[in-house]
């Protein structure tokens, strides 16, 4: 049977009719091109074992062990996404892109629920390249050519850990040292498309604007960012898989399940170096109000250029 791919309100799609025990290379490329179209994939009523999850990651890239979550016991490859009833603060909690701070940032995530709340413990997603799509011309003008900084820093460093509530789900505080300087707005490597690729978490200025001028505008897109239009909130179940792509979406784990465990495992898989998006003809002429008998005489043969507008 075909593989059904039905999108979600704001952000991701759903896809049935696939067993992600035992996937087909046809099925791969397919859902890595449903992956940069949509930016988050949910599965249900899967039922992944510990080495299948590890085989479906791999078939995407190269896992990538991530340096500061503890590991599942006797799968250094897979991180424990874990609360348990003593706990206070949840894992993921933030709004946040995994892995912005290192040079060539993860593709994505493969997330798979293994103990579930009574209820709560839902993950929402956001979809970053509506968010960039929907902005006024005039912002996407201005945030076109910079770069924004990102640091793991301030999340995983050992000023992060005020109290011994993350103590053994998180660790390796010493090995915070990654910053890495991206594009503001980057060319989705899949899909091609502009998204918009800051995040509350991980970014923390950027280039050439000073600390007060950086935090405005970059207030001034999460501001953007949160409608609740690019937002989906994905209900797990048990057999409840999530493929998110970290170059298109954001996504929060909610912490509203007090008194109960919550434990998912998680595989991230390599990414590559992220470009910068271009200027589109569209946009370079809408801009420049030229009409289609300019754009005509106008030489396409080489790309707009940012200083153009
Ligand atoms: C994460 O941010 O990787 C965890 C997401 C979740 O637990 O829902």
């Amino acid at each position: 049977m075909a593989i059904e791919i039905e999108a979600a309100r704001g952000v991701g799609a759903y896809v049935r009719n696939i067993n992600l025990a035992q996937i087909e290379s046809r099925d791969v490329e397919q859902l890595r091109s449903a992956l940069g179209e949509y930016g988050v994939l949910f599965f249900r009523d899967q039922n992944l074992s510990p080495e299948q999850h590890i085989t479906l990651a791999e078939s995407f890239g190269k896992i990538n062990i991530n340096r500061f979550f503890t590991a599942v016991d006797g799968y250094p490859s897979i991180a424990q996404v874990l609360k348990e009833p003593s706990h206070q603060k949840n894992v993921g909690r933030f709004w946040h892109t995994d892995h912005s701070y290192d040079q060539i940032p993860a593709l994505g995530s493969i997330l798979v629920a293994r103990e579930l709340p009574s209820k709560g413990g839902d993950t929402v997603f956001r979809n970053m390249a509506t968010a960039y799509e929907t902005l006024p011309d005039e912002m996407k003008q201005r945030i076109l050519p910079l770069k924004a900084l990102h640091s793991s820093r301030y999340v995983f460093g050992a000023e992060a850990y005020t109290d011994n509530d993350l103590q053994g789900r998180l660790g390796n505080t010493e090995l915070a040292t990654q910053d890495a300087i991206h594009p503001l707005v980057i060319q989705h490597p899949i899909s091609k498309k502009s998204v918009l690729y800051v995040n509350p978490q991980f970014t923390v200025g950027i280039e050439g604007l000073d600390k007060a001028e950086g935090d405005e505008l970059l207030e001034s897109l999460y501001a953007h960012a949160m409608q609740e239009q690019f937002e989906h909130r994905f209900q797990w179940r048990d057999g409840s898989v999530v493929f998110w792509d970290n170059r298109a979406s954001w996504h929060q784990a909610l912490n509203d399940y007090p008194g109960e465990r919550r434990l998912m495992h998680r595989i991230t898989v390599e990414g590559c170096e992220l470009e910068a998006a271009t200027v589109s003809w569209v946009d370079f002429f809408k801009h420049e109000e030229k009409s289609p008998v300019d754009f005509m005489k106008f030489d396409r043969t080489e790309e707009p250029q940012i200083r153009d507008i």
